[in-house]
Protein backbone atom coordinates (compact mmCIF):
# COMPACT_ATOMS: atom_id res chain seq x y z
CA UNK A 1 0.00 0.00 0.00
CA UNK A 2 0.98 3.53 -0.91
CA UNK A 3 2.19 5.75 2.07
CA UNK A 4 1.91 9.61 1.97
CA UNK A 5 4.81 11.40 2.50
CA UNK A 6 5.36 11.97 6.28
CA UNK A 7 2.40 10.01 7.29
CA UNK A 8 2.65 8.39 10.78
CA UNK A 9 3.41 4.59 10.84
CA UNK A 10 4.24 2.30 13.55
CA UNK A 11 7.59 1.67 15.10
CA UNK A 12 9.07 0.38 12.19
CA UNK A 13 7.37 2.75 9.41
CA UNK A 14 8.12 6.16 7.69
CA UNK A 15 7.07 8.93 10.73
CA UNK A 16 6.64 12.35 10.72
CA UNK A 17 7.78 12.96 13.81
CA UNK A 18 5.30 14.98 15.34
CA UNK A 19 5.13 13.11 18.85
CA UNK A 20 9.07 13.64 19.01
CA UNK A 21 10.79 16.02 21.46
CA UNK A 22 14.28 16.38 21.34
CA UNK A 23 14.77 17.67 24.69
CA UNK A 24 12.99 14.63 26.29
CA UNK A 25 15.07 12.31 23.82
CA UNK A 26 18.12 14.30 24.53
CA UNK A 27 16.88 14.03 28.84
CA UNK A 28 16.85 10.12 28.42
CA UNK A 29 19.79 9.70 26.34
CA UNK A 30 21.60 11.65 28.74
CA UNK A 31 20.21 9.66 31.91
CA UNK A 32 21.18 6.25 30.29
CA UNK A 33 24.31 7.16 28.91
CA UNK A 34 25.63 9.12 32.62
CA UNK A 35 27.63 11.02 30.32
CA UNK A 36 27.97 14.84 28.86
CA UNK A 37 29.49 14.55 25.19
CA UNK A 38 31.73 16.99 23.17
CA UNK A 39 31.18 15.66 19.93
CA UNK A 40 28.69 13.46 17.94
CA UNK A 41 30.18 10.76 15.48
CA UNK A 42 27.19 9.69 12.87
CA UNK A 43 28.00 6.58 11.10
CA UNK A 44 26.92 5.50 8.01
CA UNK A 45 26.16 2.10 5.68
CA UNK A 46 28.99 -0.28 6.75
CA UNK A 47 31.07 2.05 8.87
CA UNK A 48 30.15 1.44 12.43
CA UNK A 49 33.03 -0.74 13.56
CA UNK A 50 34.01 3.03 15.09
CA UNK A 51 32.23 2.45 17.91
CA UNK A 52 33.74 -0.85 19.11
CA UNK A 53 36.80 1.45 19.76
CA UNK A 54 35.02 3.26 22.47
CA UNK A 55 36.33 2.67 25.99
CA UNK A 56 34.17 2.41 28.89
CA UNK A 57 31.26 2.69 26.75
CA UNK A 58 27.56 2.73 27.46
CA UNK A 59 25.23 2.10 24.39
CA UNK A 60 21.02 2.94 23.97
CA UNK A 61 19.35 1.77 20.95
CA UNK A 62 17.32 3.89 18.87
CA UNK A 63 13.93 1.76 19.82
CA UNK A 64 14.94 3.59 23.47
CA UNK A 65 14.88 7.09 22.81
CA UNK A 66 10.80 8.15 23.10
CA UNK A 67 9.34 8.84 19.39
CA UNK A 68 12.66 7.31 17.79
CA UNK A 69 11.16 4.57 14.82
CA UNK A 70 14.30 1.72 14.37
CA UNK A 71 16.59 3.20 11.91
CA UNK A 72 15.20 1.07 9.00
CA UNK A 73 18.70 0.55 6.40
CA UNK A 74 20.62 -3.05 6.47
CA UNK A 75 24.08 -2.13 7.00
CA UNK A 76 22.65 0.68 9.62
CA UNK A 77 22.10 -0.97 13.51
CA UNK A 78 20.07 2.35 15.04
CA UNK A 79 21.73 2.80 18.30
CA UNK A 80 23.85 5.38 20.42
CA UNK A 81 27.05 4.23 21.90
CA UNK A 82 29.04 6.75 24.23
CA UNK A 83 32.09 6.36 25.13
CA UNK A 84 35.89 8.07 25.31
CA UNK A 85 37.93 7.90 22.18
CA UNK A 86 40.97 9.65 22.64
CA UNK A 87 40.55 11.08 25.84
CA UNK A 88 37.38 12.89 24.48
CA UNK A 89 33.86 11.86 25.52
CA UNK A 90 32.10 11.47 22.48
CA UNK A 91 28.40 10.04 21.44
CA UNK A 92 28.65 8.08 18.51
CA UNK A 93 25.26 7.38 16.48
CA UNK A 94 25.20 4.70 14.42
CA UNK A 95 22.20 4.75 11.62
CA UNK A 96 20.31 7.53 10.91
CA UNK A 97 17.21 8.45 9.54
CA UNK A 98 16.33 9.12 5.16
CA UNK A 99 14.01 10.66 3.91
CA UNK A 100 13.54 8.09 1.69
CA UNK A 101 12.30 5.80 4.21
CA UNK A 102 9.45 7.62 4.18
CA UNK A 103 10.67 9.91 7.83
CA UNK A 104 9.58 13.66 8.17
CA UNK A 105 12.00 16.49 8.99
CA UNK A 106 11.23 15.94 12.51
CA UNK A 107 12.78 12.39 12.34
CA UNK A 108 15.46 12.80 10.37
CA UNK A 109 17.08 15.48 11.82
CA UNK A 110 16.17 14.51 15.72
CA UNK A 111 19.55 13.33 16.25
CA UNK A 112 21.16 16.77 14.96
CA UNK A 113 18.48 18.76 17.41
CA UNK A 114 19.14 15.98 19.88
CA UNK A 115 22.85 16.59 19.83
CA UNK A 116 22.60 19.99 19.99
CA UNK A 117 20.00 19.71 23.45
CA UNK A 118 22.97 17.79 24.62
CA UNK A 119 25.20 20.57 24.76
CA UNK A 120 27.11 19.00 22.04
CA UNK A 121 28.55 21.37 19.67
CA UNK A 122 30.63 20.01 17.09
CA UNK A 123 29.19 17.22 14.74
CA UNK A 124 31.52 14.62 12.83
CA UNK A 125 29.54 13.30 9.08
CA UNK A 126 30.55 9.93 7.49
CA UNK A 127 28.36 8.53 4.66
CA UNK A 128 28.80 6.80 1.26
CA UNK A 129 28.89 8.14 -1.98
CA UNK A 130 29.08 7.35 -5.17
CA UNK A 131 31.99 8.70 -7.04
CA UNK A 132 32.02 11.54 -10.00
CA UNK A 133 35.19 12.69 -9.91
CA UNK A 134 37.67 10.45 -12.21
CA UNK A 135 39.95 10.62 -9.15
CA UNK A 136 37.15 9.16 -6.74
CA UNK A 137 37.59 5.54 -6.79
CA UNK A 138 35.88 3.32 -4.49
CA UNK A 139 38.04 3.23 -1.30
CA UNK A 140 38.99 7.15 -1.07
CA UNK A 141 38.10 9.15 1.29
CA UNK A 142 36.60 12.70 0.80
CA UNK A 143 36.76 15.26 3.05
CA UNK A 144 33.08 16.88 1.86
CA UNK A 145 33.58 21.12 1.70
CA UNK A 146 30.02 22.00 0.27
CA UNK A 147 27.26 20.03 -1.19
CA UNK A 148 24.06 20.55 -3.49
CA UNK A 149 20.57 19.96 -1.63
CA UNK A 150 19.18 18.19 -4.28
CA UNK A 151 16.51 16.55 -2.21
CA UNK A 152 13.65 18.84 -3.05
CA UNK A 153 12.97 20.19 0.25
CA UNK A 154 14.18 21.75 3.38
CA UNK A 155 14.02 20.23 7.00
CA UNK A 156 13.78 24.25 8.11
CA UNK A 157 10.41 24.37 6.32
CA UNK A 158 7.53 25.14 9.41
CA UNK A 159 7.20 27.20 12.01
CA UNK A 160 11.04 28.38 13.29
CA UNK A 161 12.09 25.63 16.39
CA UNK A 162 13.76 27.39 19.53
CA UNK A 163 16.94 27.75 19.04
CA UNK A 164 17.27 28.11 14.80
CA UNK A 165 17.73 30.71 12.54
CA UNK A 166 14.85 31.56 9.96
CA UNK A 167 17.42 32.19 7.33
CA UNK A 168 20.57 30.19 8.30
CA UNK A 169 23.41 31.30 6.62
CA UNK A 170 25.07 28.87 4.20
CA UNK A 171 27.95 30.28 3.00
CA UNK A 172 30.45 28.11 5.16
CA UNK A 173 28.31 24.77 5.67
CA UNK A 174 31.36 22.74 6.55
CA UNK A 175 34.08 24.17 9.13
CA UNK A 176 36.87 25.70 8.06
CA UNK A 177 38.96 25.18 10.91
CA UNK A 178 37.65 21.47 11.45
CA UNK A 179 38.90 20.95 7.89
CA UNK A 180 42.08 21.60 8.23
CA UNK A 181 41.91 19.68 11.29
CA UNK A 182 41.51 16.71 9.27
CA UNK A 183 43.70 17.45 6.14
CA UNK A 184 46.70 18.05 8.79
CA UNK A 185 45.34 14.32 10.81
CA UNK A 186 44.92 12.72 7.12
CA UNK A 187 48.72 13.92 6.03
CA UNK A 188 50.05 12.83 9.49
CA UNK A 189 48.79 9.37 8.43
CA UNK A 190 49.50 9.14 4.93
CA UNK A 191 45.82 9.06 4.14
CA UNK A 192 44.60 10.80 1.08
CA UNK A 193 41.89 13.45 1.55
CA UNK A 194 40.81 15.21 -1.36
CA UNK A 195 37.93 18.00 -1.37
CA UNK A 196 35.02 17.86 -3.05
CA UNK A 197 31.15 18.95 -3.08
CA UNK A 198 28.58 16.42 -1.99
CA UNK A 199 25.85 15.82 -4.12
CA UNK A 200 23.02 14.93 -1.84
CA UNK A 201 19.78 13.71 -3.72
CA UNK A 202 16.90 11.54 -2.22
CA UNK A 203 16.86 7.96 -3.83
CA UNK A 204 16.86 5.29 -2.86
CA UNK A 205 16.70 4.91 -6.62
CA UNK A 206 20.60 5.09 -7.91
CA UNK A 207 21.00 7.59 -10.51
CA UNK A 208 20.44 7.16 -14.46
CA UNK A 209 24.01 7.72 -15.90
CA UNK A 210 22.01 11.05 -17.39
CA UNK A 211 21.57 11.87 -14.13
CA UNK A 212 25.24 11.24 -13.13
CA UNK A 213 26.15 13.41 -16.22
CA UNK A 214 23.73 16.16 -14.73
CA UNK A 215 25.07 16.09 -11.33
CA UNK A 216 28.29 16.45 -12.94
CA UNK A 217 27.99 19.67 -14.80
CA UNK A 218 26.56 20.67 -11.23
CA UNK A 219 29.35 20.37 -9.40
CA UNK A 220 29.04 17.74 -7.48
CA UNK A 221 32.14 15.45 -7.29
CA UNK A 222 30.40 12.77 -5.43
CA UNK A 223 26.91 11.58 -4.88
CA UNK A 224 24.56 10.46 -1.78
CA UNK A 225 21.49 10.12 -0.05
CA UNK A 226 22.23 11.31 3.43
CA UNK A 227 23.83 14.18 5.33
CA UNK A 228 22.77 17.22 3.53
CA UNK A 229 19.31 17.93 6.17
CA UNK A 230 20.94 17.22 8.94
CA UNK A 231 24.04 19.82 8.10
CA UNK A 232 21.41 22.25 7.69
CA UNK A 233 19.89 21.57 11.09
CA UNK A 234 23.19 21.40 12.29
CA UNK A 235 24.03 25.41 11.02
CA UNK A 236 20.54 26.78 11.66
CA UNK A 237 21.70 25.77 15.32
CA UNK A 238 25.13 27.07 15.36
CA UNK A 239 26.41 23.56 15.61
CA UNK A 240 30.37 23.19 13.67
CA UNK A 241 30.24 20.18 11.21
CA UNK A 242 33.13 18.03 9.79
CA UNK A 243 31.67 15.54 6.84
CA UNK A 244 33.34 12.30 5.40
CA UNK A 245 32.70 10.76 2.78
CA UNK A 246 34.12 7.45 1.83
CA UNK A 247 33.46 6.77 -2.11
CA UNK A 248 32.12 3.07 -2.11
CA UNK A 249 30.85 2.67 -5.86
CA UNK A 250 31.77 4.51 -9.33
CA UNK A 251 28.33 6.95 -9.62
CA UNK A 252 25.65 4.71 -12.29
CA UNK A 253 27.03 5.09 -15.93
CA UNK A 254 30.45 5.34 -15.29
CA UNK A 255 31.00 1.46 -14.70
CA UNK A 256 29.45 -1.09 -16.53
CA UNK A 257 28.49 -2.89 -13.39
CA UNK A 258 25.29 -2.52 -11.95
CA UNK A 259 25.33 -0.71 -8.98
CA UNK A 260 24.19 -2.85 -5.23
CA UNK A 261 23.34 -1.77 -1.59
CA UNK A 262 25.80 -5.04 -0.60
CA UNK A 263 28.51 -3.61 -3.10
CA UNK A 264 28.38 0.04 -0.92
CA UNK A 265 28.35 -1.86 2.82
CA UNK A 266 31.02 -4.16 1.68
CA UNK A 267 33.66 -1.32 -0.18
CA UNK A 268 32.44 0.54 3.20
CA UNK A 269 33.75 -1.79 5.21
CA UNK A 270 36.86 -1.93 3.67
CA UNK A 271 37.29 1.53 3.98
CA UNK A 272 36.48 1.62 7.38
CA UNK A 273 40.17 1.06 9.14
CA UNK A 274 41.33 4.41 7.37
CA UNK A 275 38.38 6.17 8.75
CA UNK A 276 38.86 4.87 12.49
CA UNK A 277 42.33 6.01 12.38
CA UNK A 278 41.19 9.11 10.34
CA UNK A 279 38.52 10.07 12.96
CA UNK A 280 40.85 8.90 16.14
CA UNK A 281 43.37 11.37 14.74
CA UNK A 282 41.16 14.26 13.87
CA UNK A 283 39.51 13.62 17.59
CA UNK A 284 42.91 14.08 19.09
CA UNK A 285 43.68 17.05 17.22
CA UNK A 286 40.27 18.83 17.94
CA UNK A 287 41.07 21.78 20.98
CA UNK A 288 39.47 21.18 23.90
CA UNK A 289 39.87 19.98 27.26
CA UNK A 290 40.66 16.10 27.68
CA UNK A 291 38.72 15.08 31.16
CA UNK A 292 39.79 12.04 33.41
CA UNK A 293 37.61 9.56 35.23
N1 LIG B 1 24.40 7.18 -5.41
C1 LIG B 1 23.70 7.63 -4.34
N2 LIG B 1 23.98 7.28 -3.09
C2 LIG B 1 25.02 6.45 -2.89
C3 LIG B 1 25.79 5.96 -3.96
C4 LIG B 1 25.47 6.35 -5.28
O1 LIG B 1 26.09 5.94 -6.27
N3 LIG B 1 26.74 5.15 -3.41
C5 LIG B 1 26.55 5.18 -2.08
N4 LIG B 1 25.51 5.97 -1.75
Amino acid sequence: MERARGETGGRNGPRNGGDLDPSRGAEVLAGRLGTSPELLIVLGSGLSSLADALEDSVSLGFDEVPGFPEAGVAGHPGRYVAGRLEGRRVLIQQGRFHYYEGHGDAIVTAPTRMAAALGIDTVIHTNASGGIRGDLTPGTLLLVEDHLNLQGRTPLEGAVRSGEARFPDMSCPYDPELARIAEAAASHLGISLPRGCYGGVLGPNFETPAEVRMLKVLGAHVVGMSTVPEVIVARALGLRVLALSVVVNPASGLTPNPLSHEEVLEAGQMASGALLRLIREIVRRIPGVPQSG
